[in-house]
């Protein structure tokens, strides 16, 4: 017979306990409760922030009858065993106990947390009042979290009953050499759904990058390609790599952020109409890499970014958007290309999110 892992939720008392140990120890504990019945990233964030309030912590987990009062009748997802068994081994999640109320109320009273943590549209005045009167009782500092943009169980729940007919996520290959803030800017627009997108792989040429580390740091799969000695070139093995870590990693559209190196064959034909650039200028006024610096020394009044399709001829693909930036009195070269990126930071997503109508 398997043996029998399940976890045995604590009681309130037990719970009162462990935070009467840890008030003498002159720590605190924090609590928070919920449904959580389809565990996912945001409720990890969140309960790690939470958690960060506080000495240790006991997250309350609604009774499958209390979910399907407060959810309807096909809530809740998982059932309140496995939801405590889950929830108890993250690592933020000290203790965990299961009520049958639709309010925290009786809990509250039984444990007297140090610290209540509530994520959401929440303001101290807005909580239920009995929970809040509850936590004026027994002295809890209240915490409103934010919840974490594009992360729901609402959301989840869509995709796991989308049906084939649905658009689906663009699939974004994406190579970078620099600073990653563009990079930044999709992983943001994705997370606040603005863009319906997924990076499925991060492919650079400089192994220590700040975009590699960014794209590491976000979980997406990374590749690092030597190039070989000239810093502008790639060498066929180079070319060919990447042409197979895209058709492996199954890309739509492959989107070059500050990628240095110079593409050809086979990416160009395998990915032509599908290979984006932003470069930063109005093209085609002052291709190459130095267009920052040569928009100044034209004197210009104004110069800006333009996302871009690649072909064989540098800077010199079909035009998707140009957003205009004004150069100011007193402009370097570092602030006037700060202002720029942050100008290729709306723009770039804005045309992969419209990709499938260019
Ligand atoms: C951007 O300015 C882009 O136009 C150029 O390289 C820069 C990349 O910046 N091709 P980052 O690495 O996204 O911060």
């Amino acid at each position: 017979m398997q043996p029998d892992h399940s976890y045995t939720p604590m009681t309130p008392a037990e719970v009162g306990e462990l935070r009467d140990t840890l008030d003498q120890q002159g720590k605190k504990l924090v609590f928070t409760n919920g449904c959580f019945d389809l565990l996912h990233a945001g409720h990890v964030r969140y309960l790690n922030q939470a958690r960060a309030l506080g000495d240790a912590m006991v997250v309350a987990l609604n009774s499958d009858a209390s979910v399907r009062e407060l959810k309807g009748p096909t809530r809740p997802i998982n059932r309140e065993r496995d939801r405590a068994e889950v929830m108890a081994a993250l690592r933020a999640v000290d203790a965990v106990v299961v009520f049958g109320d639709k309010r925290a109320t009786a809990l509250i009273e039984a444990i007297r947390p140090h610290v209540y943590a509530k994520g959401g549209d929440y303001t101290a005045d807005s909580l239920n009042p009995e929970e809040r009167a509850a936590l004026d009782k027994v002295g809890a500092e209240i915490k409103i979290l934010s919840l974490v943009a594009g992360r729901s169980t609402t959301k989840t729940i869509e995709r796991m009953t989308a049906t084939g007919d649905q658009p689906k996520h663009l699939r974004l290959g994406v190579l970078g050499s620099g600073e990653g803030s563009n990079l930044r800017a999709i992983v943001d627009a994705i997370s606040h759904e603005t863009l319906e997108a997924e990076i499925v792989i991060a492919i650079s040429d400089q192994s220590d990058s700040r975009f590699l580390k960014l794209a590491k740091a976000e979980g997406i799969p990374t590749q690092h390609v030597q190039g070989g000695a000239n810093p502008r070139r790639f060498d066929n093995a180079g070319q060919q790599a990447i042409a197979e870590h895209l058709q492996q990693a199954e890309v739509d559209v492959v989107v070059l952020i500050g990628f240095m190196r110079i593409l050809k064959e086979p990416v160009l034909s395998l990915y032509a109409d599908r290979l984006v650039n932003v470069h930063p200028s109005l093209l085609p006024k002052f291709k190459g890499a130095n267009a920052v610096q040569m928009a100044l020394d034209e004197g210009e009044l104004e110069t800006g970014c333009t996302v871009h399709l690649v072909t064989p001829e540098i800077d010199a693909g079909r035009i998707l958007a140009q957003a205009k930036v004004p150069i100011l009195v007193g402009d370097s070269a570092e602030i006037l290309h700060q202002r720029i990126k942050q100008a290729e930071h709306k723009l770039l997503p804005q045309v992969l999110a419209e990709w499938k109508r260019i």
